[in-house]
């Protein structure tokens, strides 16, 4: 999309999915790269790209219609769109419509286990590990 590219420098300024190549298989083709979010809810998760450089829905929308930054890397079939005022317009109210509310998540009551205890399933959420000052320390992998 060409978001970050400064012409001047010829760089980005964030290099985007090539800062966590694997060091020794470093890949190119993903510098300036950056993971396509979804646009569920996207009325509410502004501002929006990776560098919240764009503001509003209508500013993104904008950005595509210009066939987004040209930069050495833009997808070849990411073009100038040259979208009427109405359809900039339906496109945003596409995206708001895709915008809803989060499900309620009720956790269950589970039955009591053999201590005769009922667990509370909050306690499934929690992240086993030890303590640091900094806070807790993740462990994808419990218990380890
Ligand atoms: C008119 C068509 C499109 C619309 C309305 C649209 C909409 C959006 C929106 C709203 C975001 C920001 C999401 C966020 O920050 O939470 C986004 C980001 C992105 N979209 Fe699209 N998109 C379109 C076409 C495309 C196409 C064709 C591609 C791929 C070829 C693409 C790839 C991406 C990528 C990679 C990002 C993240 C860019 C970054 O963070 O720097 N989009 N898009």
């Amino acid at each position: 999309m060409g978001i970050g590219w400064d012409e001047k420098t010829r760089k980005f300024a964030d290099p985007g999915r090539l800062a966590i190549d694997a060091v020794g298989s470093k890949n190119s083709a993903d510098y300036g790269a950056f993971k396509t979010p979804t646009v569920r809810d996207a009325a509410r998760t502004g501002p929006y790209m990776h560098d919240g450089s764009l503001k509003t829905l209508e500013e993104v929308v904008e950005h595509y219609n210009k066939g987004g930054n040209p930069n050495p890397a833009l997808d070849k079939d990411v073009k100038k769109l040259n979208l009427t005022d109405r359809e900039k317009k339906d496109v945003v109210e596409f995206m708001k419509a895709l915008t809803g509310e989060a499900p309620k998540l009720a956790l269950p009551t589970l039955p009591a286990g053999p201590d005769g205890k009922t667990p509370n399933p909050a306690d499934a959420l929690a992240i086993p590990g030890p303590k640091t000052a900094m806070g807790q320390i993740f462990h994808p992998v419990p218990g380890r």
